[in-house]
């Protein structure tokens, strides 16, 4: 390194400006080594307790971006736009969007993440998926791109590879709440894709990186700001994180899930929340006037069936089975299904998503550890809503599982994430706000 790792990393801890130059060097020494393991974690435990400027933010994502491959995607003469969800449950909104906005014109090149701890991850959505491959070399995951207008791929060695080491750091020395260091994290790794402008749905609620709303505003408006002083254009939705999205949660059931919605029956929620995201990724993208007429134009590629066609021409080129569009039987199924049953008359009082993450954690269906292996077969399928009146018995939810005794023991889990109450009480708004 240029500098004296010590003399920045003091500096930061004193809540000094880092410029430019240093945490190019620092990053340099974070790809190369020469940053050893405890300067790394000093420095990250002193930006995440002084913070970043915008501008020391702005060159901390360019510097991580730049430490791997920055792709282009000159061939593919469409407006390039990803979205990214900072995470939640039964998120499996990226399976659906990214061929509907593909199917209206956008290119998609979406590069997305594993599970981390209750949240799904939909790399491993789509492992479910017999056949499916999303460790594609770049060359083929642009082809797949110019093809299909979509591709999907798991994170490569070589994009953005100080945020791996990074990453993992922060995730062993408490500094992975830092609003600078969520902020370069994802914008690296979306940067290095290539696109012109990114839509970040930016979770809110008891399930989500950031519980508070005033957190989650905050968290935006860094992406917003940082997104825009690198290049690209952005916008950004809060949404609620409170309660699941959707009824399915797991991996295969998810798949199943968005299969149902390419057919038009996929859960409200679910379609409100993709029409939205779907809608602004077209705006950004220059392909629709109003976030209305993005959505109208969106609503009729799915009821025409061009949204599927579009899904079913991906799983082909990504080496997945095509005839799971006509055939969602061909998923990998668990062997036990049990019922929840309510315990009593009354309505759904609560929906816990982070309780039902951990269930499905536990069932097999997320990681522990992050060498774990995942069952895509297991999960929950939620029957019942909030608020909707139940009759004694009658189930509030299925439990997917691969044993009779982890079905009991996630039954029992899943009756107490799900009470039923004397009150009916109502979901609040799924988009709580939007970016400036
Ligand atoms: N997702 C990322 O990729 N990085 C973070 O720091 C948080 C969420």
């Amino acid at each position: 390194m240029k500098h004296h790792p010590a003399r920045l990393i003091a500096k930061k801890r004193d809540a000094g400006e880092l410029s430019g130059d240093e945490i190019a060097d620092l990053i340099g020494g974070v790809v190369d080594g020469s940053l050893g393991d405890a300067q790394l974690g000093a420095l990250l435990m002193a930006v995440c307790c002084n913070g970043m400027t915008a501008a020391e933010t702005t060159a901390l994502t360019l510097a991580m971006r730049d430490s791997g491959r920055v792709l282009r995607h000159d061939h593919v003469h469409k407006p390039k736009i990803d979205k990214h969800s900072t995470g939640g449950v039964g998120d499996k909104v990226s399976l659906l969007l990214a061929p509907m906005v593909a199917a209206a014109g956008l290119a998609v090149p979406m590069i997305s993440g594993r599970g981390l701890g209750h949240t799904g991850g939909t790399i491993d959505k789509l492992a479910a998926i017999p056949g499916y491959r999303t460790d594609l070399s770049i060359e083929r995951f642009q082809r797949v791109l110019d093809q299909c207008g979509y591709a999907m791929a798991a994170p490569s060695a070589e994009i953005a590879p100080a945020d791996r080491r990074m990453y993992a750091t922060r995730d062993i020395s408490g500094t992975v709440e830092s609003i600078p260091l969520i902020t370069s994290s994802i914008l690296a790794k979306k940067l290095a894709e290539g696109i012109d402008g990114l839509v970040m749905d930016v979770k809110v609620g008891r399930a989500a990186f950031m519980v508070q709303e005033h957190d989650a505003t905050t968290l935006m408006e860094s992406l917003c700001a940082v997104g825009r002083a690198a290049g690209i254009r952005m916008a950004a939705l809060l949404t609620d994180m409170d309660h699941p999205l959707g009824q399915a949660l797991g991996n295969a059931v998810e798949v199943r899930e968005v299969l149902d919605a390419l057919e038009g029956r996929g859960p409200a929620d679910l379609l409100e929340v993709t029409l939205r995201l779907g809608a602004e990724m077209l705006l950004l993208g220059g392909l629709a006037a109003s976030v209305d007429a993005g959505q109208a134009v969106l609503e009729r590629l799915l009821a025409d069936g061009v949204v599927r066609h579009v899904f079913r021409h991906n799983l082909e080129l990504q080496g997945g089975d095509p005839r799971l569009c006509d055939d969602a039987g061909l998923l990998p199924r668990a062997p036990v299904v049990v019922p929840v049953p309510a315990a009593r008359a009354g309505y759904v009082d609560d929906v816990d998503p982070l309780a039902l993450g951990q269930v499905v954690v536990d069932l097999g269906g997320g990681r522990r550890q992050p060498t774990d292996a995942v069952d895509p077969a297991v999960g929950i399928v939620l029957a019942t809503a909030l608020g909707d009146a139940v009759a004694s018995g009658q189930p509030l939810a299925f439990v997917h599982a691969r044993t009779a005794a982890a079905a009991a023991a996630a039954a029992a889990q899943v009756a107490a994430a799900m009470p039923v109450g004397d009150e009916r009480r109502r979901r609040g708004p799924l988009v709580r706000r939007r970016a400036d």
